[in-house]
């Protein structure tokens, strides 16, 4: 298989990871926090060593600030329904939300009466329209903020900390969707007005399924979203506010954890600049590849940063067609559709197309990946055009 969905998921992992996962599912597969027993200590130490490690990789002093959960998607829920909602609050979000956050937050909404904005970017061109923002914010002064780092579905790349940095001023929180940009792009939340960061372990930062989380940077406390055994203060009935441990009740996932420690160690050893620098010459040469007639391209303008994710259509061709035809013919693994994201069909006029056909990259895509998507799918277009 030609695996050209890492926007998804990425694979292969490096072999750290997949040699971390056998062996901690071997020898320590103990519930951490909970016994006395060395085992257990030994389960401890690898969610702390990793939290360590966390905080390492985005800059900030203290690693109680790292949460793991089993996913993004539960991270963005945790910190949404973590906020206050009191009343009525201005929320502004971008076409490029991903349901992660877009479902919960419009659920939010409609419960307590809050107004969705959306933070305007130029369809043509992918960039931020900074005066047309700051004139909304004026009008309906920001309470939330929610960015995405990077679009799943065109790679482009949001100026989140100029965004952010205008919502502070505002006095508004930044919550940042990190799910496609973690070790991928630099990211410091020192001297930062991002808030809270969510991660996706299995996706740019190379771990397993199983581990995602947020980072809060700021002093935005959170209400628990669940409630449950912590390990510790086991009498006490009311549920522990206190992060990490009060967000983390239940049993960790200490394998997918450990996987997330192994997979930092790699980024770190490798370089998230090589990986970008890789993913950029792959990303240019399925660019230039696919700029054929009865093809359409939704990418950023070449100003904006655009990271391994390329969306396109081929005239004559419904996406998933594409996406069942690359995989039974040509043995290529892509995503088609909608891709989970609400609002940028609009942005991109993809609505009427039935969404795009996505190819996305790692560190692990070849120039012959790229060489066969390339063929295949001019093959497809002269097919097309015959049509
Ligand atoms: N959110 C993942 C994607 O974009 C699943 O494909």
């Amino acid at each position: 298989m030609i695996y050209l969905d890492n926007a998804a998921t990425t694979y292969p992992k490096p072999d750290v990871v997949w040699e971390t996962v056998d062996w901690v599912q071997r020898n320590i597969p103990f519930n951490a926090g909970r016994g006395g027993y060395a085992m257990a200590a030994k389960a401890s130490q690898i969610i702390e060593d990793t939290r360590t490690a966390m905080a390492q990789f985005v800059d900030v002093p203290d690693a109680d600030r790292v949460v793991f959960t089993p996913s993004a998607t539960y991270a963005a829920n945790a910190v949404i329904l973590g906020l206050n909602w009191d009343g009525p609050k201005n929320v502004y979000l971008t076409p490029f939300a991903h349901n992660a956050v877009a479902r919960p937050l419009h659920r939010m909404c409609v419960k307590t009466g809050s107004r969705e904005h959306w933070i305007p970017f130029m369809p043509e061109t992918h960039a931020w329209d900074a005066a047309a923002t700051q004139r909304m914010f004026l009008t309906a002064p920001p309470d939330y903020v929610f960015l995405d780092h990077v679009s799943n579905v065109t790679g482009t790349v949001l100026p989140v900390e100029k965004i952010a940095a205008m919502a502070k001023s505002f006095g508004a929180v930044v919550v940042v969707d990190g799910s496609q940009s973690l070790g991928l792009l630099d990211i410091s939340l020192r001297d930062t007005a991002i808030d809270f960061l969510l991660f996706a372990g299995h996706k740019s930062l190379y771990g397993s399924w199983g581990v995602g989380g947020w980072i809060r940077s700021g002093n935005v406390a959170l209400k628990p979203m669940l409630a449950g055994g912590t390990g510790s203060d086991s009498l006490q009935l009311a549920m522990s506010e206190r992060q990490p441990m009060g967000f983390e009740p239940g049993s960790h996932n200490v394998i997918a954890i450990a996987s997330l420690g192994a997979s930092l160690g790699w980024l770190k050893e490798t370089g998230i600049h090589t990986i970008a620098g890789h993913e950029r010459a792959l990303l240019q040469q399925m660019k230039d590849g696919l700029q054929r007639e009865g093809i359409v391209l939704y990418t950023p303008d070449a100003e904006i940063q655009q990271a391994g994710i390329l969306s396109f259509n081929i005239h004559g061709y419904e996406p998933d067609e594409v996406g069942v035809i690359l995989d039974g013919d040509y043995g290529i693994a892509v995503r088609t559709g909608y891709h989970c994201a609400p609002y940028i069909h609009d942005f991109l006029g993809t609505r009427e197309t039935l969404g795009t056909v996505r190819a996305s990259l790692s560190y692990f895509s070849t120039e012959r990946d790229v060489d066969a998507l390339v063929w295949a799918v001019a093959e497809l277009e002269k097919e097309g055009a015959e049509r």
